[in-house]
C-alpha cells in the first residue's frame, strides 16, 4: 500500500507546490491523501484543487477555541489515515493532544536556523540581530512550538543590503523548496523516523540536523 501524505497549509503554498511536484515526478513515493487549509482563501488551496487533489477547509475562526479546532482537525485528518502529516506554512499552533496523536508522523518547516527564532517574523529578527547567517529547518512536531527534533537544516549568508523580503525569498527558493521534499521523501521511504525524542535517519540517531550537503542529487 502506498504511503499516504496529508498536507496542511494556511497561505501561498510554495512548499505545498514543491511537495506536489515531488510526488508527481516520483521523488516522493507517496500519494497525497488530502490538502487541508485553515484559511478559505489560501492560494495554495486553489493550486491543489487545480492539481486534482482532495482539499478541505477547516476555518479556525468557526470554532470557539483552540481545542475545539484541534479536535475537529484531528477528526478530519483521521478520515484520510495519513502516514505522514506535513505542515507546510500552516500557521496555527497545535495542542498537546493533537500533537500526541500524530507524533512521529508529523513534520514542519520553519524559516530559521532552529533553535534560533522559533515563532514569527524570523527573517526580520535575524536581520535585526545582525546575524551573518540565516536559513530554514525541517523538524518533527512535538508540543513545543518549533521545538521538535530537527531533521535537516539549510543555511545561507545574509548579504549587506538584504531586506526582509529578499531574505525570505532566498531562504524559500534556495533552502525550503529543497529540504522539505527531501525530508518527506526520506520519511516516505521509511528512512526517517522519530524514536522517543530523537530523529533517526537511516538507523542513526541525529544529534543535530543534517545539512544541505546531504541532499540527494534529485533534490538539489
Ligand atoms: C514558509 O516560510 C514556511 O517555512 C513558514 O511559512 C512560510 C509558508 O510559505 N512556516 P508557503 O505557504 O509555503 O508559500
Amino acid at each position: 500500500m502506498r504511503v499516504r501524505l496529508a498536507i496542511l497549509i494556511s497561505g501561498r503554498g510554495r512548499n505545498l507546490r514543491a511537495l506536489i511536484a515531488a510526488v508527481q515526478d516520483g521523488r516522493i513515493d507517496a500519494e497525497i491523501a488530502a490538502v487541508i487549509s485553515n484559511c478559505r482563501n489560501a492560494e495554495g488551496l486553489a493550486f491543489a484543487r487545480k492539481a486534482g487533489l482532495v482539499t478541505e477547509v477547516l476555518s479556525h475562526a468557526e470554532f470557539v477555541d483552540r481545542r475545539a479546532f484541534d479536535t475537529a482537525l484531528a477528526e478530519r485528518l483521521r478520515r484520510y489515515a495519513p502516514d505522514i502529516v506535513a505542515l507546510a506554512g500552516f500557521m496555527r499552533v497545535l495542542g498537546e493532544d493533537f500533537v500526541a496523536e500524530f507524533r512521529g508522523r508529523m513534520l514542519n518547516i520553519h524559516p530559521s536556523l532552529l533553535p534560533k527564532y522559533a515563532g514569527l517574523h524570523t527573517h526580520r529578527r535575524a536581520l535585526a540581530a545582525g546575524d551573518a547567517e540565516h536559513g530554514a529547518t525541517v523538524h518533527f512536531v512535538t508540543s513545543e512550538v518549533d521545538g521538535g527534533a530537527p531533521v535537516i537544516q539549510g543555511r545561507l549568508q545574509i548579504q549587506a543590503g538584504d531586506d526582509e523580503a529578499q531574505l525570505a525569498e532566498r531562504v524559500m527558493n534556495d533552502i525550503e523548496l529543497k529540504i522539505y521534499p527531501q525530508a518527506v521523501a526520506w520519511m516516505a521511504r521509511g528512512e526517517l523516523r522519530l524514536i522517543e525524542n530523537a530523529a533517526i535517519y537511516k538507523g542513526q540517531r541525529l544529534d543535530r540536523a543534517l545539512g544541505m550537503d546531504q541532499l540527494e542529487e534529485a533534490f538539489r
